[in-house]
């Protein structure tokens, strides 16, 4: 699986002051209706996405847990972009990420008790159906070409999160 034209060694893309901007001015009212549910459920996901990461971390020294903290840093990029798009639209975040933030810590914690490979198995498992609800939103929603861009680049994010947690599967020291 991959993602081409974006270069996800940037964990954290550059955001000046310029680049926030009110969003929406002049847009009909069922487009912003769908932005706002598409905004409301990356949010929510992307909230869930951080926890899991967090909760999986360990304070041994090793290459999983390094890799497993840059993959938190990128969903927390991912956490602030949806946020950031929210409020310039003039929206909230959905109440119900407080449900998911439960989930991803649920699915953190339980995945970590049982070691490396169920940490990468439910890493890849909730990585691919990020990448296929991404794909969905973009296809369905008319979002303005600024966030789409946003979108796509995080996208590409948890593509590359999925091949990383392949690879990492494939190590003899993970082989079960
Ligand atoms: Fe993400
Ligand atoms: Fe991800």
């Amino acid at each position: 699986m991959e993602k081409k034209d974006f270069d996800i060694s940037i964990i954290r893309p550059e955001m000046r002051l310029a680049d926030f901007k009110l969003r929406g001015q002049g847009m009909p009212s069922d487009r912003l209706k769908r932005i706002k549910e598409g905004l409301q459920t990356l949010h929510t996901l992307e909230t869930m996405a951080v926890n899991i990461y967090k909760f999986q971390i360990t304070k041994k020294e090793s290459e999983l847990n390094l890799q497993l903290i840059s993959a938190m840093g990128n969903e927390m990029t991912h956490l602030q972009d949806f946020q950031i798009k929210l409020y310039e639209y003039g929206f909230k975040p959905s109440k119900l990420r407080r449900l998911y933030w439960v989930v991803g810590f649920k699915f953190g914690f339980f995945s970590r008790l049982l070691g490396t490979r169920a940490i990468l198995k439910t890493d890849i498992w909730v990585e691919k159906k990020a990448v296929r609800h991404y794909g969905v939103l973009l296809r369905e929603i008319d979002w303005d070409e600024e966030t789409r861009k946003i979108i796509e680049k995080d996208q590409a994010d948890e593509y590359g999160h999925i091949n990383r947690w392949e690879a990492f599967l494939k190590k003899p020291e993970v082989e079960p």
